[in-house]
């Protein structure tokens, strides 16, 4: 059964290539549509390249529950099955989760459920802070928690003793994309119907 995927994105989308290299050649699990609140984002640029379809929903100025009703119309105008967050700095409003229960699945640079709540850098940074031995990705589905769904998929990665916050993003990020990719293998076995 086919699966509509949706990205959501805010960011540079460093991973993105490595999803859709991967991804597009299922036909069943193709990423249809990346949304993205930020004009001009690297991400936009990424999914334009491979002609994936691309709306830009601006949040400035916006309330929170109105960019949310907005993305919330146009995902379910595209009949999207399964929402993956890649680099989104937003945190979603109950109106949003609960519109997509199960169907949302973001990455959180961390071993979660430690340093939830922070964004990219400085969640790295905080782990080296920390003098962490090991840090990694999670990918977890989301609630109305902030970082505290039910984890879906943990990686790790060593943490070297000169490591900075752009070397562990890096390492880090090595796994993001494949880590994804398995994400949506395994949620499409575990909900073949959706
Ligand atoms: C993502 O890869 C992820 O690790 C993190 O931000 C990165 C964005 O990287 N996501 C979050 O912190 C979500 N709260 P990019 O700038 O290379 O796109």
């Amino acid at each position: 059964m086919t699966m509509n995927i949706a990205i959501l994105a805010s960011t540079n989308g460093s991973i993105l290539p490595v999803i859709f290299e991967q991804l597009q050649s299922s036909l069943d699990l193709r990423p249809s549509l990346l949304l993205s609140n930020i004009a001009d984002c690297g991400a936009l640029k990424k999914a334009e390249a491979k002609n994936i379809k691309t709306i830009a929903l601006l949040s400035e100025g916006k309330m929170r529950e109105e960019w949310d009703t907005e993305a919330i119309h146009i995902l379910q105008e595209h009949s999207i099955d399964l929402i993956l967050l890649v680099g989104f700095m937003r945190i979603l409003s109950p109106i949003f989760v609960n519109a997509f229960p199960k169907k949302i699945l973001n990455i959180h640079p961390s071993l979660l459920p430690k340093f939830a709540g922070g964004m990219d850098l400085e969640v790295h940074q905080a782990v080296i802070d920390a003098r962490e031995k090991e840090s990694g990705a999670t990918i977890h589905f989301v609630d109305e928690s902030v970082d505290g769904g039910e984890i879906f998929l943990q990686k790790k990665v060593p943490i070297a003793s000169r490591e900075t916050a752009e070397s562990l993003k890096k390492k880090v990020q090595a796994l993001e994309g494949k880590m994804f990719v398995e994400a949506v293998k395994k949620y499409h076995t575990i909900f073949p119907s959706r």
